[in-house]
C-alpha cells in the first residue's frame, strides 16, 4: 500500500514547480512545512481553496511553515491558472503566488504519497489527486495528515489551529482538547503522574471530578 504514515521521514523528493526544481526537505530547510494537494487547476472548489491559502501566507509564515502545493497538471498550467488566482482574490493577475506549486503530471508523488481520488477522474479516466493535507516538522517527519474528497473544500483555518496544536504539543507535555484554540486550556497527559504534573506546571493542574473517580482529565492553563 503506497501512502506514509505518521512518524514516518517525508520523502526528499525532486519535483517542478512554479518557482523552478526543488528538493523537499532543502526546500524546507529549518521550517515546518504543509504540503497541500488538489484535484485540478482551473476547477471552483480549488480556485477558493489556493485563493484563501494565499490570503493565508502571512500566517503560514508567522509559525515558521512553509507552503507547498501540488496537484498532477503541468507548471504552464499552474502559472495560467495562477492569475485566475490572483485575480478571484483582487490581486493583480500576474502577482506570484506566495507559494509554489508541484507539477506531478506523471502522478508520481500522487501515488508514492497515497494522494489519488478513486472516485474523481480526469476525461481519460485516470484519478485525480485528492485534496491532502500534510504537515511535515523541522526533523522531516509526518506530524498531521488530513484527507478530503475532492467534493469538498478545506478549511484552512482549521489547518491554521492544527498547527498552533502540534507546534504547542511538540514543545509542551500537553495534549488539546476538543475544539481548542491557542489561549485555551490544555490537558495534561495521562502518562504523567500527579507530582510530575504539580512540577512542570507551576500555573496548576485542575482535574474534574468524574463518576469513575479516576483523575485522568487533568486541565492545565
Ligand atoms: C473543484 O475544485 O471544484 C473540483 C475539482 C474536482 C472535482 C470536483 C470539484
Amino acid at each position: 500500500m503506497p501512502g506514509i504514515l505518521l512518524g514516518d521521514v517525508f520523502p526528499n523528493f525532486e519535483a517542478n514547480t512554479t518557482l523552478g526544481k526543488i528538493k523537499f526537505h532543502d526546500y524546507l530547510e529549518d521550517s515546518w512545512g504543509v504540503l497541500f494537494s488538489h484535484p485540478k487547476d482551473f476547477t471552483p472548489v480549488c480556485t477558493t481553496e489556493l485563493g484563501r491559502a494565499a490570503r493565508l501566507a502571512g500566517e503560514f509564515q508567522k509559525r515558521n511553515v512553509k507552503m507547498i502545493a501540488l496537484s498532477i497538471d503541468s507548471v504552464e498550467d499552474h502559472l495560467g491558472w495562477s492569475k485566475d488566482i490572483n485575480f478571484y482574490n483582487g490581486e493583480p493577475a500576474s502577482a506570484t503566488l506566495p507559494f509554489p506549486i508541484i507539477a506531478d503530471d506523471k502522478r508520481e508523488l500522487a501515488i508514492q504519497l497515497g494522494m489519488l481520488d478513486p472516485d474523481e477522474r480526469d476525461k481519460d479516466g485516470i484519478p485525480l489527486t485528492a485534496r491532502c493535507v500534510f504537515v511535515v516538522g523541522p526533523d522531516k517527519r509526518l506530524k498531521l495528515s488530513i484527507l478530503y474528497p475532492a467534493t469538498t473544500g478545506r478549511n484552512f483555518d482549521e489547518i491554521l489551529r492544527v498547527i498552533d496544536s502540534l507546534q504547542l504539543t511538540a514543545q509542551k507535555r500537553v495534549a488539546t482538547p476538543v475544539d481548542w484554540k491557542p489561549g485555551d486550556r490544555c490537558m495534561v497527559l495521562p502518562n504523567i503522574s500527579e507530582e510530575e504534573a504539580k512540577a512542570l506546571f507551576p500555573d496548576g493542574v485542575f482535574p474534574k471530578d468524574l463518576p469513575s473517580g479516576k483523575k485522568y482529565l487533568r486541565y492545565t492553563p
